[in-house]
């Protein structure tokens, strides 16, 4: 079977993880370096991914995530934070940024500058969805990357968004979580691992037109 293939076959969603077996260090930077290199829309990376190890803050977010154990279990806790709001001063920045990086000109930069600015205009609702579905994007490469590495992991929308901006403090920090994903090693009795995968048949999930 192709290594792709196996490697997403592989990976389930962990119900139970081992919470002895931690993440090495050097796995942990490939995971982050991942999310990093996730694209985002206009490159602007309008998020902020906590990662939670903090076991006392975890288990108050536990509570706030339907009791979920993985929350507590898991190695690592990440959230995916979208901006609630973009202000002109990170659109400086990252402009800063890009003329750093690729050796221009404030000025030559003008125009992409001004693009940026169009987003800081949009309606709070509409730029929270916008900011949350990139979010989704990183998740997935964090992922499939995590699963090369044999690393366990669980996407989570199942918790309450305001608990965890009461315990994280999220919107005073301008962030509102939208996404969680717990990563780490699954429990030699996690009985989905036994399960087969359910998927749709090729031919109801695509569509040749
Ligand atoms: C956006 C999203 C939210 C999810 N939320 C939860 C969750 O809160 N708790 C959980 O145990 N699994 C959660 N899952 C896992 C799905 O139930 C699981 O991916 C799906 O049943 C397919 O099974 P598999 O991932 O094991 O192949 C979520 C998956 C996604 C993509």
């Amino acid at each position: 079977m192709n290594q792709i293939i196996k490697d997403l076959n592989w990976r389930y969603a962990v119900k139970k993880y081992d919470s002895s077996k931690k993440i090495e260090e050097q796995d942990l930077a490939i995971l982050k370096e991942t999310i990093s290199l996730s694209p985002s829309s206009m490159g602007l990376q309008a998020y902020k991914v906590l990662v939670i190890e903090n076991p006392e803050i975890r288990s108050k977010l536990q509570e706030k995530s339907f009791g979920q154990t993985q929350v507590t279990e898991a190695s690592h806790l990440f959230v995916f934070c979208g901006f609630t709001e973009i202000t002109e001063d990170y659109i400086n920045l990252m402009v800063e940024k890009t003329a750093e990086t690729r050796n221009q000109t404030l000025s030559e930069l003008e125009g992409f500058k001004n693009f940026l600015g169009s987003k800081m205009t949009m309606d709070s609702d509409k730029l929270e969805i916008w900011t949350a579905k990139q979010t989704y994007i990183a998740l997935g490469h964090l992922m499939q990357t995590a699963a090369q590495l044999r690393i366990d992991s669980t996407p989570m929308e199942g918790f309450d968004p305001h608990g965890y901006d009461e315990v994280l403090n999220l919107s005073e920090k301008g962030l509102k979580a939208n996404l969680v994903c717990t990563l780490g090693f699954r429990a030699e009795d996690d009985i989905y691992q036994h399960m087969q995968k359910v998927r749709k048949n090729h031919t109801d999930l695509f569509e040749l037109v």
